[in-house]
């Protein structure tokens, strides 16, 4: 579904990825770890060509992304992105956050787009705050929408920035919930985060970057089973996340 080929990418002189490869299968969760600065949002921007490459292939589901002929409108529609910060429009309700794009890109008519507005708001446990406006709402519940926002392009899969880390401990768990249904409806996702007890519940894979480079890409049985086979970074990087 996502094939990412030998990227690389500078910023200016600054090698920011270095001949990263892996590719995500159908259904597949893969989760991005490493530290600070490693590339991880830079390489999962790629995929929806929110940033540009200079070396390698990116394909979703077929089509390359650093193809410039391709309609980026379309391929942002079919793989869905959730950031740190929900960047939901404040002065839309929150029905009409999730109908926007769908009207505008999809063409949905307004009846079609609230029918399916609502459904997932239902599914992110959000249907009673349908009429409310972004600002009325805590930061999970804000996070809830925007990944019902993304849902309702009907994604092939679902790009995930550290959607917790700028949330209340409290609030972790109900965004977490969902990503986890949506991985156990077979959602394929590539999930940029440091919950390692989400990873061990659903990821197939992790992959660890470190200095722009893919370090580590192995089954979540393996990258936590057998600590002893991860490179010393990984095994430093572990031992500090998982203290806490
Ligand atoms: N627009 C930019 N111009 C120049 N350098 C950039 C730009 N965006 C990111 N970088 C640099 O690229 C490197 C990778 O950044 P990136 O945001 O992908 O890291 P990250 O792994 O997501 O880090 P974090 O865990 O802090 O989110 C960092 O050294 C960063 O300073
Ligand atoms: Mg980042």
């Amino acid at each position: 579904m996502i094939e990412i080929q030998q990227v690389s990418k500078w910023y200016g002189d600054f090698r920011v990825l270095t001949g990263c490869t892996t590719t995500i299968r159908k259904g597949e969760v893969v989760v991005v770890c490493g530290p600070s600065g490693s590339g991880k949002s830079t390489l999962i921007k790629c995929v929806n060509a929110l940033e540009p490459f200079q070396k390698g292939i990116i394909k979703v589901d077929g089509v390359s992304v650093g193809d410039p002929k391709i309609d980026l409108n379309a391929l942002r529609a079919r793989v869905g992105m959730v950031f740190q910060h929900f960047e939901l429009f404040p002065h839309l309700s929150i029905e009409q956050n999730l109908s926007l794009a769908q009207r505008k890109v999809l063409k949905r008519s307004a009846s079609q787009a609230r029918d399916k507005s609502l459904a997932l708001l239902e599914r992110v446990g959000m249907q009673a705050h349908a009429h409310k406006y972004p600002s009325q709402l805590s930061g999970g519940q804000q996070q809830r929408v925007a990944i019902a926002r993304a849902l309702a392009m009907d994604p092939i899969a679902m790009l995930f920035d550290e959607p917790t880390s700028a949330l209340d401990p409290e609030m972790v768990t109900e965004v977490l919930d969902v990503m986890v249904s949506l991985a156990r409806d077979g959602m394929t996702m590539m999930c940029v985060t440091h919950e390692m007890g989400f990873a061990r519940k659903v990821a197939n894979r992790v992959i660890f970057m470190d200095g722009g480079s893919i370090v580590e890409d192995c089954a979540k049985e393996e990258f936590f089973g057998n600590t002893a086979a991860r490179s010393d970074r990984a095994q430093q990087f572990l031992s500090k996340i998982l203290q806490h």
